[in-house]
This record gives structure tokens, C-alpha cells and sequence, in this order.
């Protein structure tokens, strides 16, 4: 039977089409994938009541709600809030297109009658948003898939572009007689004034060693700690702070989980699963075990677009899987994994998974809880954090089974000669000295995020993508390397005729910031035939204005 976490939406906001159609089917007795989006859309626009009655009906059923208001308001709640960010994180513009293209022939929907605050306008300026009417500036922005989505006084959640923009004093910089476009973000994000004055009040106010002490800067410094960790637990949507353990980054991380939990379980010719699309982070660490116990790597493949093949991830699944890890956003390529229903997938083979959110939890919404995710991990400073910290979120039964990973002060109830109680989990991965001041300015970090919106960054980030894809596509010879439907702000691509380090020192003659090389990304680059590419990563503070700028000199590269 089917029972009320059938609807808990995976990612809250990334329902994938799969679920929309276990959630269609279950609802509507005449579902089909023709009628489906008729239905959908009803129930989105909440006009239709009978569909609705009808969905609240069989949910009437449902142990989980007690009342059959509850039921309805639950459920149109749930595709609201869906709806909303299914934009910023599928990737897809429009609503009406991805759903034709899931279901075939189905009819689009009509994307005007959709929620209001679906239509936020985040990507227009104030007097636009002003004077125009949310419905109706979606038109045009719909119209012109490359419309500039940028100017000073864009709106970006509760903030205009150019405010946050000033929040960042290094943008200021001026780099070869040009001020500086940023635009290494995927390496590492730079920190707004927030996070550097919190740093400044820590040191000047706080600074002590935590938990140990009995004096009042002991205090000040744990609750600024402890504070972060409560923090985060509610950026990513974990239960309880104590979900959350305090590392260098996401390398670390992956280390600390590969050894501390999944080892134990290895034994020769047991399987771990990764994907074509990781990090060498999330790829070296499971060779190191793997070396260690005799177990196998196995690596799911990607389309020419450079996304996971569903069908194929579920096949590489047996009983001798133990574990897999995967990327939610590729930094090579920027392509959005479907975490969502690779944790399905991997659970229904009762194998617990990790998620790589190194790229992914700086520009899109993540809920750990809702996800169900057994361990994400991410790193500060692609965060507008500092450096030197990381995060890794596990559920509290994995966390309870992992051994220490190291041993010292801190992560101790009691010890003697003969033997050590440790403490529970957080502290009994902590040994040693905290990065305290780093840590607290993650929390300064994701408060600045926060009190932005996450959702309004991935969207505006979402146009600000397409705006750079469709100019930089315009210039002779540029290939982009990933163009998978679903992507974040990762715009890799060579240039016929050029290395790509001298266009990446070409770039700087103009203050223009990017990557050039394999991006600690080897197999996946390879797998495109290629051994390096030019990586220019979007942030919120990214504007039209820094494409332009790049756009103009990768033209006149081009000429030459
Ligand atoms: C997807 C992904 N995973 C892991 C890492 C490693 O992160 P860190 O160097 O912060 O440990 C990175 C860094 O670029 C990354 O992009």
C-alpha cells in the first residue's frame, strides 16, 4: 500500500521526475503519461478541486496525517515549495519543456497558471520587478533563453546584485590594470565582509581552545563552535548538530568516512560504487581501501552530456556492493547528478551512500534529511567560507558504527594504559584542536547564504549559466566540454588552436580569474578525450558584466 513517505519529496524541492510520476501514479487512478501532466498541473494550480479531493481522498488513507485538511494542504504545500526550486536545481528553465520531454508526448503545461512564487522575480532589476508583474515577466525571460540576467540592481533573494557584490571587498581588486573578475570559484570561493569581520570579532573577543576550560573566553570560543554546528545541521537540514563533524574539507572527509566506517565491512572482492564524474578526492581515497581489503571499484558511466545513466547505475549493483559514493555536482563538468534516485537506488540494494556536495552546496538547495542521504560532505571555503574546514554530515547509526578515525584529546570519555572509552559521536572524530575560528566563520558563511537564499542563488546562478553557455557557444572554435541538461555554474571548454594554460594566462592579462587543467578530475576528462580544459566557475556575486568581459577576450583569442 502505498504510504505517506511516498511523498516525502527526495531533495526538499528537487522532486525528479520519477517521483512526480510515483506520486501521479499513486494519486490518480487513470494516470497515464498522457494525462499526467494535466494532472500535475491541476494539482500545482490548485484551480482544480476535484483532482485535488481526489488526491486528499486516497491520502485519507495515509496513517501519517490525521485530519484530511492536512492532507490537501500537505500536498500542495509539497509541490509548491517543489516547484519552486526544481528550477535552480534541474537545471531547466522551463517547466512546461521538461516535462513534454519526460513524458514524451504529453501536453506542456501551462507554466502561467503555475504559483505565483515560482515567478519570483530574483533575476530582475527592482524597477522591473517593480512595474511588471511576476506572471508576466516570466514571459519574457522565457523568451529570450539568453537575455542578460544581470545587472547592478538584479534582485538576488533579499539582496540587489550590486550589495552583494560590495559585500566582497576582493572584487575590488584591480589585476593587471583590470578590476579583478573572479571566476575560480569552483577552486575556491572568495568571503564577503561578513565572514572576515566574524573572523575579526573571534580573534579579538573569543579566541580560546573550547571545551576544555573553565574561563569565560573558554565559553565565549565553544558556544561560537557549537553555534556553527548547529548552524550547518540546519543549512543541510540534518536532525541534530550532532550529525555534524567538523573536518579540514571535503578530502578529509571522504577519508574519514572511507576508513572510519566503510572499511570494517570490506572484504576481497566486495564492491564499491563511484561514478565516471568524481573528484580524485572522492575516487582515491576508496582505491586506498580497496587495496587494503582486496575490493573491487566499480564506476558508473555517463551519457555524451555528460550525465549518470540511471538505467546503468542500478545494474551495477549486487550483493557484493557495500557502499557508494557520488558526486552531486561535477566540478569538471557541472553537471547535477540525480542524487535522489541514486539513493533509492542504492538503498533498495541496501547499500548505503555518500554524496560529494564539495560543488553543489554553495549553489543549490540541499536537505540531507529528506534525501536520505547516510553521509554528505562538503567543504568551507566553496561556500564563502575559510579554508581549512569541511564538514561531514552522517546519519546518527552510521556515525555510532564508524571506529575513530583519529585518536587524541577530545574525542575520549576516559583513558588509561589499558584502554580508552571513547567519546560519542561528534567529538570522537574531533581528536585535537579544532579549526575553531575557521568553523565559526563557516557559520558566519552560511548565515550570509542563508539570509540571502539559497534557492534565489541557484536560480540566478541557473540564468546567469545559460547566458554565459549561449555567448560563449557564439565564438569559433570554442567547444563547451558538459552540456548536460541538468548543470550548474561550470562552463569548461577548450578552443581550437589554443593550449589551454594560454588561455587561461591570456584571461589574466584582463584580471579574468579561471582554471586550466584536469581539475583533479582525470578519468571523466579523459573519457572526453581530453587531458585538460579552461574552467570558468559562477558565483552569486558573478555578473553579465564578468561573461561579457571574458567573452570579449576569448573572441579576440580566437582571432588570432
Ligand atoms: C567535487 C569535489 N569533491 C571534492 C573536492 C575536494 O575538496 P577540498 O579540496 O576542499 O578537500 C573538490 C574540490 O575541488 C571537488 O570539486
Amino acid at each position: 500500500m502505498t504510504t505517506a513517505s511516498d511523498f516525502t519529496l527526495s531533495n526538499a524541492g528537487l522532486p525528479s521526475e520519477r517521483e512526480i510520476e510515483t506520486l501521479a501514479g499513486a494519486l490518480f487512478a487513470d494516470f497515464d503519461p498522457a494525462t499526467c501532466a494535466s494532472g500535475i498541473d491541476s494539482l500545482l494550480t490548485k484551480g482544480d478541486t476535484a483532482v485535488i479531493d481526489r488526491a486528499a481522498q486516497k491520502a485519507q488513507a495515509f496513517s501519517d496525517f490525521d485530519s484530511y485538511e492536512g492532507v490537501v494542504a500537505s500536498l500542495v504545500h509539497d509541490y509548491s515549495q517543489a516547484e519552486v526550486l526544481d528550477y535552480s536545481q534541474a537545471g531547466v528553465l522551463d517547466y512546461g519543456q521538461a516535462v513534454s520531454h519526460d513524458y514524451g508526448q504529453a501536453p506542456a503545461l501551462d507554466t502561467h497558471q503555475a504559483p505565483s512564487q515560482v515567478y519570483s522575480p530574483a533575476l530582475l532589476s527592482q524597477s522591473q520587478a517593480d512595474s511588471q508583474s511576476a506572471l508576466s515577466t516570466t514571459k519574457s525571460v522565457e523568451k529570450d533563453e539568453h537575455a542578460s540576467p544581470s545587472s547592478a540592481h538584479t534582485r538576488i533573494g533579499s539582496k540587489t546584485l550590486e550589495q552583494i557584490r560590495a559585500d566582497f571587498p576582493i572584487l575590488h581588486e584591480r589585476v593587471n590594470g583590470h578590476q579583478l573578475v573572479w571566476f575560480d570559484n569552483g577552486a575556491t570561493t572568495q568571503r564577503p565582509r561578513q565572514v572576515i569581520d566574524r573572523l575579526v570579532h573571534y580573534y579579538e573577543h573569543e579566541n580560546s581552545n573550547v571545551h576544555r576550560g573553565v574561563h569565560e573566553l573558554a565559553d565565549r570560543s565553544t558556544d561560537a563552535m557549537e553555534k556553527a554546528r548547529q548552524t550547518v545541521a540546519d543549512f543541510i537540514g540534518a536532525p541534530s548538530a550532532e550529525n555534524i563533524v567538523f573536518v579540514r574539507g571535503t578530502t578529509e572527509a571522504i577519508n574519514l568516512v572511507a576508513n572510519a566506517y566503510v572499511k570494517q565491512y570490506l572484504a576481497p572482492g566486495d564492491e564499491i560504487i563511484v561514478t565516471l564524474l568524481e573528484h580524485h578526492a572522492n575516487i582515491v581515497p576508496w582505491q586506498i581501501i580497496a587495496a587494503e581489503t582486496g575490493a573491487l571499484i566499480k564506476v558508473a558511466p555517463i551519457d555524451e552530456s555528460g550525465q549518470i545513466i540511471l538505467s546503468e547505475y542500478e545494474k551495477l549493483f549486487t550483493p557484493r556492493t557495500k557502499f557508494a559514493s557520488a558526486t552531486q555536482v561535477s566540478n569538471a563538468l557541472g553537471t547535477i547528478t540525480p542524487v535522489a534516485e541514486m539513493i533509492q537506488i542504492a538503498h533498495r540494494h541496501g547499500v548505503p551512500i555518500l554524496i560529494d556536495g564539495a560543488q553543489s552546496v554553495a549553489h543549490i538547495p540541499v536537505n540531507v534529511s529528506a534525501l536520505d542521504a547516510d553521509f554528505f560532505v562538503f567543504s568551507g571555503h566553496k561556500i564563502y567560507a575559510p579554508t581549512g574546514v569541511g564538514v561531514v554530515y552522517g546519519k546518527k547509526e552510521r556515525l555510532a558504527a564508524a571506529k575513530p578515525y583519529q585518536g587524541g584529546g577530545n574525542m575520549i570519555k576516559d583513558v588509561t594504559f589499558e584502554r580508552t572509552i571513547y567519546n560519542e559521536a561528534p567529538a570522537k572524530f574531533e581528536a585535537g584542536t579544532a579549526a575553531i575560528a575557521q568553523i565559526v566563520g563557516l557559520g558566519a558563511a552560511l548565515e550570509y547564504v542563508s539570509a540571502i537564499g539559497i534557492a534565489d542563488i541557484g536560480r540566478y546562478e541557473h540564468e546567469l549559466t545559460q547566458y554565459a553557455m549561449g555567448e560563449m557557444r557564439k565564438i569559433p572554435g570554442l567547444h563547451l566540454i558538459g552540456n548536460a541538461a541538468a548543470k550548474a555554474g561550470v562552463l569548461s571548454f577548450v578552443l581550437d588552436g589554443h593550449d589551454i594554460f594560454e588561455i587561461g594566462e591570456y584571461l589574466n592579462r584582463f584580471g579574468i580569474a579561471v582554471r586550466s587543467g584536469h581539475h583533479c578530475a582525470q578519468p571523466v576528462l579523459r573519457h572526453f578525450g581530453l587531458e585538460g580544459t579552461v574552467r570558468p566557475t559562477l558565483a552569486v556575486y558573478n555578473s553579465t558584466d564578468d561573461i561579457d568581459e571574458m567573452v570579449k577576450a576569448l573572441w579576440s583569442l580566437s582571432a588570432k
